[in-house]
């Protein structure tokens, strides 16, 4: 079976289910050959409550860019002893960072593209790769109303640069629906969702958006919406 034949069966059979049984059929199915690469932002804390009600053993990692908000840490430490999770803190290559900064500038990001891709490529791509090694497939928390980057994505997809399988268990839910499923289940989420962050990444290159701009408008503010991804879910 081609990728492209496989990924359509595996919609096919998944693409009504609830996202906990998706990512109960994907454990299950793929066992120690998946993981889940979690934010801490709100649609991943979903997940990750759902996955802790499935398997505590599941793996779980976070890239830390060593430029995260505290409230990000803060809410890393709690989340991990509020359900007894291991999840695994992937760091950037310590080399490269130093020549980076020490021959771009500290926050080189905001001089050029090229710059703002280096870094997130150094402290995001590199690690995201290491953390793939001996996987399948991989679950993150992207919905489709997100971005318009993210408006064709569907909830299982063939991830060509990574060569993984890649799940999407929210791609369909909606923003008030995530917020039910948080405060029903009383899962923490990040302190600054309360703040006008909608969508919550490294510290420098995060700002809080005004009611009524767009959820991702506050993630590398200063570039046009067609290039803001930072290459984790980059298209082939
Ligand atoms: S980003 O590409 O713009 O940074 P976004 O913050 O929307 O991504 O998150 C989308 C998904 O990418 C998350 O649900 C998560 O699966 C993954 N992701 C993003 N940032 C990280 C991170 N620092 N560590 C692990 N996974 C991440
Ligand atoms: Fe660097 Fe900003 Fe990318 Fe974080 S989001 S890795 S600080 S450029």
């Amino acid at each position: 079976m081609s990728k492209t034949e496989e990924i359509n069966r595996l919609n096919d059979l998944l693409q009504d289910k609830a996202p906990e049984e998706v990512i109960h059929w994907f454990l299950t199915s793929f066992d120690g050959k998946v993981a889940f690469s979690t934010s801490l932002g709100a649609e991943d804390q979903a997940i990750t409550y759902m996955i802790s009600q499935i398997d505590k053993n599941a793996r779980i990692f976070t890239l830390d860019t060593g430029r995260l908000f505290a409230e990000t840490y803060e809410l890393l430490d709690l989340t991990s002893k509020k359900y007894s999770l291991n999840i695994d803190v992937m760091f950037p290559d310590s080399t490269r960072v130093e020549e980076m900064v020490n021959t771009r500038g500290i926050n080189l990001f905001y001089d050029s593209i090229e710059n703002r891709k280096l870094c997130c490529h150094i402290r995001k791509i590199e690690p995201l790769k290491r953390a793939f090694e001996g996987l399948d497939a991989w679950i993150c928390g992207l919905r489709r109303e997100q971005s318009v980057t993210r408006k064709d994505m569907r909830l299982v997809e063939w991830d060509d640069n990574n060569g993984l399988i890649k799940i999407n268990p929210l791609i369909d839910w909606k923003e008030p629906q995530l917020w039910e499923y948080l405060k029903s289940n009383h899962i923490p989420y990040n302190k600054l969702h309360d703040q006008g962050f909608p969508s919550i990444g490294c510290q420098p290159c995060t700002r809080a958006v005004m009611p009524g701009e767009d959820v991702r408008a506050g993630r590398w503010w200063w570039e046009n919406p067609e290039t803001k991804e930072c290459g984790l879910h980059k298209k082939s």
